[in-house]
């Protein structure tokens, strides 16, 4: 079954100090999402925004908002992030402390898609249970923390695997380009998260295309 590719650029990778300009810039090239990482310097080890900066970027695009909790405690945020303008909330498997059945029903009830993500070293059997309940898949292709790192091609066989038992959106994330792409939509990706790529491309739109365009005819 051929899936539309979707490209949800990661405003981590734009200018910090023109946020709202930026994620104008790629809404009018062509962005299907718009990728939000959310990171406490606790789950992972650097930080970013909160909710107030969500809702700013809510206010000023069309695009749906793609939100990437990489915190500790995810529930404790959820209505934060839903009240912000979240479109999908995924929430880190890691994160959950074998609650992650009640996380992702919270989001649910809060009218939003739900997603789950999995670091590059967390076998699938983590999210099996919860499989059935969630919108998303995020699995990561590199250590989740910070944009601009190597894809981290032992998570390919992965994203294969999970494409057999499990028919929702499968979304990458991290070191997307047009190098890798490629891989990852053969082995069943169909949202692409990408910040470096995109953000630091001459002409955003020709890098979104061409990251759409990596799908096989
Ligand atoms: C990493 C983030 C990714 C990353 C993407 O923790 O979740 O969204 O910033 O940036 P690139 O595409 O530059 O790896
Ligand atoms: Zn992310």
């Amino acid at each position: 079954m051929k899936r539309k590719i979707k490209v949800s650029p990661s405003v981590i990778a734009a200018d910090q100090a023109r946020l709202g300009s930026e994620v104008r810039r790629i809404e009018k090239a062509g962005a299907d999402l718009l990728h939000i990482d959310i990171m406490d310097g606790h789950f992972v080890p650097n930080i970013t925004i909160g909710p107030d900066v969500v809702s700013a970027l809510d206010k000023i695009t069309q695009l749906p908002l793609d939100v990437h909790l990489m915190i500790s405690n995810p529930k404790e945020h959820l209505e934060a992030f839903a009240q912000a303008g979240a479109d999908y909330i995924t929430v880190h498997i890691e994160s959950c402390k074998g609650n992650a059945g009640r996380v992702i029903s919270r989001i649910k009830s809060l009218g939003k898609k739900a997603g789950v993500s999995l670091n590059p070293s967390t076998p699938l059997s983590a999210i099996k249970k919860v499989l059935k309940d969630v919108d998303m898949v995020l699995v990561m292709t590199v250590e989740p923390g910070f944009c601009g790192q190597k894809f981290m091609l032992s998570v390919v066989p992965k994203i294969k695997s999970l494409r057999k038992i499990f028919k929702g959106d499968i979304a990458v994330d991290g070191g997307i380009n047009q190098e890798t792409a490629g891989y990852v939509i053969s082995c069943g990706a169909n949202i692409l998260a990408s910040g470096s790529h995109i953000f630091k491309a001459k002409n955003p739109r020709r890098a979104i295309e061409g990251l759409r365009r990596c799908q096989k005819k």
